[in-house]
């Protein structure tokens, strides 16, 4: 057998691990202190009361001969894919069920959604990035290019007319930066994909964040975004399911064939997402649920705007943190992200993230997290502020 070539021209390890890796040997030379992690984008509230209630009613149901369930439908139950047809009209975009498609995460059908494209096609993805975007398509051998994301363009790249993409990634609210595009960006990005015949795999993941009813939520918000652009969002962000694993992918039928193609793709590589999950994930589309989720994301956004007050009386540079759960900040001292990783470490033991590690415009800068306690926020920051103040 030959080995897919491809992995050698990946970096040795996925980011979080490496970042996991450098904080346990912190944790093993220094054991008495307390390490405050504002590093991975992963969430601390406990799920909600109508999830848990939904879904202990669904293990009730698996229990019972008359109502146990085996299989369920590869793209996911009518319940949970009506729930997210009308979550979607509540914002005046209209869904066909068929458009819709249960996944374990953002993450994975990132990933799985590759399979329906060429090798030979140009992938764009802005720098600095969620590094699942590039290492995917590193493992498949295809051609990758960069948009510059950087201060000079708040890190919200435009479309360059000069550089002919197939498939473009977009993320926003964005990871790592937090920037968010306006509707008018956004539809210079669909007017772009539907002129040169590419895709958009719009990541939206974080839209929960996002408290302007002016700054769109799906791409679908945009005029023409139906015939050029695939929709992956997630509830690991939105309502804490980050263990729990369950969120969605749009394909809408005016992009043609690719409908058809996922949903072959699916049946044949994808058995569908637990029906107790999907219980769980229907109740957070329910009035109830939407309320108790509303009350863990304020929590989150207040402690993204003690992070970002921290900022401003540090005088360091940041975007992000106001329609986001990540500041993206310019290292103090022009120190080289893993520098600054370091330095925060050993001197403040707050873990973040370097943003070198999301690309090569990430140098310098540094993504630092509110899915923290606000108990853990508040003394990072004092510590932080003992440093830079
Ligand atoms: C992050 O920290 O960037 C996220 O946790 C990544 C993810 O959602 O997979």
């Amino acid at each position: 057998m030959n080995l897919n070539k491809n992995y050698e021209n990946l970096e040795q390890s996925y980011l979080f691990s490496t970042i996991a890796q450098k904080v346990n040997q912190f944790i093993a030379a220094n054991p008495d202190k307390k390490i405050i992690r504002l590093g991975i984008g992963d969430v601390t509230k406990p799920l909600c009361k109508a999830v848990v209630e939904a879904m202990h009613k669904a293990v009730d149901e698996m229990s019972v001969q008359e109502t146990f369930r085996g299989y369920g439908p590869e793209q996911g139950y009518d319940f949970l894919r009506v729930a997210i047809q009308n979550y979607y009209k509540k914002r005046n975009v209209e869904l066909e069920l068929n458009e819709i498609f249960i996944s374990d995460g953002a993450k994975s059908d990132l990933g799985n959604i590759l399979d329906l494209f060429d090798k030979d096609n140009t992938v764009l993805v802005p720098d600095p990035v969620y590094p699942v975007y590039v290492d995917t398509n590193i493992m498949n051998g295809r051609k990758v290019v960069f948009a510059n994301a950087n201060k000079e363009n708040s890190f919200l790249p435009l479309p360059d007319k000069n550089i002919k993409a197939d498939i473009i990634y977009i993320c926003s609210p964005n990871n790592p930066t937090g920037a968010v595009y306006n509707k008018s960006q956004l539809k210079e990005w669909v007017d772009y994909a539907n002129s040169n015949n590419a895709v958009i795999l719009f990541d939206s993941a974080y839209e929960c964040f996002i408290s302007d009813s002016d700054l769109p939520r799906s791409i679908y918000e945009i005029e023409g975004a139906k015939t050029c652009a695939i929709e992956f969002c997630s509830l690991s962000k939105t309502a804490g399911f980050t263990g729990t694993r369950c969120g969605y992918t749009v394909v809408p039928q005016a992009l043609g064939k690719l409908n058809k193609m996922w949903l072959r793709r699916q049946t044949t590589k994808f058995n569908g997402v637990p029906y107790i999950v999907q219980r769980g994930a229907e109740a957070v589309f329910t009035e109830e649920g939407m309320k108790e989720i509303s009350v863990n994301l304020t929590y989150y956004k207040e402690n993204a705007k003690i992070i970002s007050e921290t900022m401003k009386e540090c005088g360091i540079w940041f975007v992000g943190g106001e329609h986001s759960p990540y500041i993206w900040l310019k290292c103090p001292n022009n120190m080289t992200s893993w520098e600054f990783f370091d330095y925060l470490l050993e001197n403040a033991q707050i873990v973040g993230t370097p943003g070198a590690g999301f690309g090569k415009n990430g140098e310098g800068y540094f993504r630092l997290t509110s899915f923290g306690s606000r108990e853990n926020t508040i003394e990072a920051m004092e510590r932080f502020k003992k440093l830079f103040v």
